[in-house]
């Protein structure tokens, strides 16, 4: 056994049941002309190489949900997320991996898209993943989304399937947290020194996992969360909410206090999804200056709110700093057509 299968944290994680996509550790890169732009010394964790159809954090998480779905012998999974969601698509690689049915609920989180954002990107490859998709008009109605994903399970299972949901809710276990939980171990053994984690926090599942792993295995730097889709007054109960879950689920004592919580709003207008001028010119920098590419929802808005954290000193000369790429490179091209209006700055013309 190693260090982490003996600590507490690692043997009451070994107790869940764990589909097995991760093929490798990611690697932890430097980032060199980043690091001296901005005078810290940065290095990305490369959870956009976690291997599964364009790979992304939803991988680790998607471990434990797809463990537990084969352990209740589901032969169909359904899930909700955005129309440019990177969950989705992941389940839908997973789900064809494993030889199973995938349902996917696209609900209408961001308001005046166009055509590429509705059938490009992520969207694409739902459908080349063969998964079927269903309509939810709405976008701020997590109950409701779960609720509905429920009524499709009842119809299959009135069909003869044996349907497994991955809910949204955040009053729901975390189960997808525990991938992040055991990510932590792996980022501690490739890190060494380490001040800062930075990361974008969503559904705040891979935030509340990976400090949540990251205490208990004794670390007391500090990880800020960029919040992608709600404002930071809600986002913290929602994390410490996660932490308290993931205690429960686990049987041991929650190690993360209110305080360790960290999170910043300021990259978050317009709202979900809608680019703004720091994330353009945070998803520019990084193209430019290291060949990184960070997208527009959640890993550009995470880079911008680290570079406003370097401009206010908060993240000081020399620091060292790990940037959590979760990924969801795929809506790159989802969003093609703002990026060429506010990054790339080329109109396609005719020729
Ligand atoms: C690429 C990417 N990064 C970060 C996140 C946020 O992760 P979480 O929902 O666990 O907070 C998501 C969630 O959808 C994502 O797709």
């Amino acid at each position: 056994m190693n260090a982490w299968e003996q600590s507490p944290v690692g043997a009451a994680v070994g107790r869940f049941e764990r589909a097995r996509f991760l093929p490798w550790a990611t690697p932890l890169e430097h980032q060199p002309r980043l690091s001296q732009t901005l005078g810290i010394d940065l290095r990305v964790k490369r959870d956009d190489l976690t291997g599964l159809a364009f790979g992304g954090n939803k991988v680790r998480k998607l471990e434990f949900y797809f463990g537990k779905a084969l352990a209740a012998g589901a032969d169909t999974v359904l899930i909700t997320g955005a129309v440019q969601s990177n969950y989705t698509r992941v389940v839908a690689a997973c789900a064809a991996r494993l030889g199973m049915d995938c349902h996917i609920q696209l609900e209408e989180r961001v308001p005046d898209v166009d055509d590429v954002y509705r059938t490009s990107g992520n969207v694409l490859l739902d459908e080349l993943l063969g998964a079927t998709l269903h309509a939810y008009p709405v976008g701020e109605d997590e109950e409701g989304a779960d609720q509905r994903l429920r009524e499709i399970a009842a119809g299959l299972s009135a069909r003869g399937r044996r349907p497994y949901v991955i809910p949204l809710g955040a009053g729901n276990p975390p189960l997808g947290a525990l991938g992040y939980v055991r990510c932590a171990a792996e980022l501690l053994e490739q890190a060494g020194a380490m001040d800062h984690v930075v990361l974008a926090s969503g559904s705040g599942q891979t935030h509340a996992g990976l400090l949540f792993g990251l205490r208990a295995l004794g670390w007391s730097g500090e990880v800020i969360g960029i919040c992608v889709r709600r404002a930071a007054s809600l986002q913290k109960p929602r994390v410490e909410g996660h932490c308290g879950r993931i205690a429960e689920l686990l049987g041991i004592v929650n190690p993360v206090r209110s305080q360790d919580v960290v999170l910043y709003d300021d990259v978050l207008a317009p709202g979900y999804g809608v680019m703004n001028d720091a994330v353009a010119s945070a998803i520019r920098d990084c193209a430019h200056r290291d060949g990184l590419l960070v997208e527009p929802v959640y890993t550009g808005r995470a880079m911008a709110g680290l570079f406003a954290r370097v401009r206010e000193g908060r993240l000081p000369p020399g620091a060292r700093v790990v940037f959590i790429h979760t990924g969801g490179l795929p809506a790159l091209f989802g969003y093609a057509t703002d990026l060429r209006r506010t990054v790339v700055r080329r109109e396609i013309t005719a020729p």
